[in-house]
């Protein structure tokens, strides 16, 4: 096919979910997207990079498409675009560098090598002035950058919160609902396919963060370091946490925040926090995401949906392939350059700074005087409790070891770790102490 053609050829790099799922989508809607791309424009499947073309796939792609050298792929005349759907930041590094310096344009749902080695990635698309798209690296199939590089442009963002990974979402919902503990939520999310196959980054936190720090860079205009921002995932959170949260009137959700501050620093974190209930976040279940974002202009909005899956992410990169279409054929400015950076830096506000209210579990081993040590260390620093209680299990009233739970008004967060390092030191405490932000949305 001649580069003026109306074809374009694709070489996609992963072939599991979602390269399945983008190959099912141009079988079934091929005719509707080549309309709506204004005119004739088709999307052809030339190379399949995959590390086993053996393997049986979930879409019917003939078996000569398969290769294993991702290098031929990328030299190939006939691909004009590189889907990049292998994950990881090393290989993918190499592809889609390669690919943007052959001045073929990329679509990657890639979020970790975005956020750790993106800012590389957007140079060399700047320099080759060819489009680096990445829709689908941020909550599957929510038209969420779009919408922040896009259709909100013309407002400062205020804040954006968000819940923006499905499996903790999925675990958190079923610790909530069936009183699940955490290995069973986990295995559970495990069988029905909603973990990754290593679900570290999904319950470590770095998936959400990921995507919070893509979100971050492209609402305040600078590349957010991820060393910069702080992270906690939901490994630590127990039935008694989501108990005591529900009786109080929250629910516990693993939240992303970016918010700016009036002196202009950045807040970014990601953690298992309170949201009090009546709030919309509270009612996101199941692995949907939602994300909220406040503008100056817009007010409050939300972006809710599917973000992951086969379909919903599959959604997202083929309007990329659409957009990539359009820059090939038919000469548009709209194709991004990755992000353009409008600010030569911005400030992390360092996290000790941070301020919300907090609930903090302590392990301890009961003794008398429990309570009131931690509470005099708490006093210590200057912080006021709203209210302590220690569960009870009716059959073991006295048992040896038990959680004190405390909660806390709003202090900087480097206040509470000072009161905690102490606390910890106490002979009665047994293991770190847990903390829960409690968020005022
Ligand atoms: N595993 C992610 C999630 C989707 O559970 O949300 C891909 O980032």
């Amino acid at each position: 096919m001649s580069k003026n053609g109306t074809t374009i050829g694709l070489g996609i790099a992963g072939f599991g979910t979602v390269g399945a799922g983008v190959w099912n989508v141009l079988a079934r809607n091929g005719g509707l997207i080549s309309e709506r791309a204004g005119g004739a424009l088709k999307f052809e499947i030339r190379r399949i990079v995959v590390r086993d073309p053996e393997k049986v796939r979930e879409a019917a792609a003939p078996a000569d498409l398969f290769t294993t050298d991702w290098q031929s792929m990328v030299a190939d005349p006939g691909v004009e675009v590189v889907v990049e759907l292998i994950g990881g930041t090393d290989v993918a590094y190499e592809l889609v560098a390669a690919a943007l310096m052959a001045g073929k344009p990329v679509v990657t749902g890639n979020k970790a090598l975005l956020a750790e080695r993106g800012a590389d990635l957007f140079e060399l698309s700047r320099k080759h002035d060819v489009p680096i798209h990445f829709e689908a690296a941020v909550a599957g199939g929510i038209p969420i950058i779009k919408a922040v590089q896009e259709s909100l442009v013309s407002n400062r963002i205020d804040s954006i919160a968000g819940i923006i990974n499905g499996t903790s979402n999925y675990i958190l919902m079923r610790m909530t609902e069936a009183e699940l503990d955490y290995p069973d939520a986990l295995k559970e999310a495990k069988e029905l396919g909603y973990a990754e196959l290593d679900e570290t980054l999904d319950v470590n936190g770095w998936d959400a963060a990921h995507k919070a720090i893509l979100l971050g860079t492209l609402a305040h205009g600078f590349p957010i370091d991820p060393e910069e921002v702080y992270v906690r995932g939901i490994e630590y959170v127990r039935p008694l946490d989501i108990r005591f949260a529900k009786n109080l009137g929250y629910v516990v959700k693993l939240l992303c925040i970016v918010r700016e501050h009036e002196d202009g620093s950045i807040e970014i974190r990601t953690q298992p926090s309170f949201i009090p209930k009546t709030h919309i976040l509270a009612s996101v279940n199941d692995v949907f995401n939602a994300v909220a974002v406040r503008g100056d202009g817009v007010g409050d909005s939300l972006f809710y949906g599917r973000g992951a899956g086969q379909d919903p992410t599959a959604s997202s990169v083929v309007a990329d392939l659409v957009e990539a279409g359009r820059f090939l054929r038919q000469a548009s400015e709209g194709g991004h350059r990755g992000f353009l950076p409008y600010r030569e830096q911005g400030v992390i506000k360092p996290i000790d700074e941070t301020e919300t209210a907090y609930y903090v579990r302590f392990p301890v081993t009961d003794r008398p005087g429990v309570v009131a040590d931690i509470a005099s260390l708490l006093a210590g620093a200057g912080i006021g409790i709203s209210g302590t209680h220690s569960p009870v299990d009716p059959d073991e009233p006295d048992a040896e070891f038990v959680d004190m739970v405390f909660l806390l008004h709003t202090c900087p967060f480097g206040t509470l770790k000072g009161a905690l390092k102490k606390i910890e030191a106490l002979d009665c405490v047994t293991e770190r102490p847990v903390v829960f932000r409690i968020e005022s949305l």
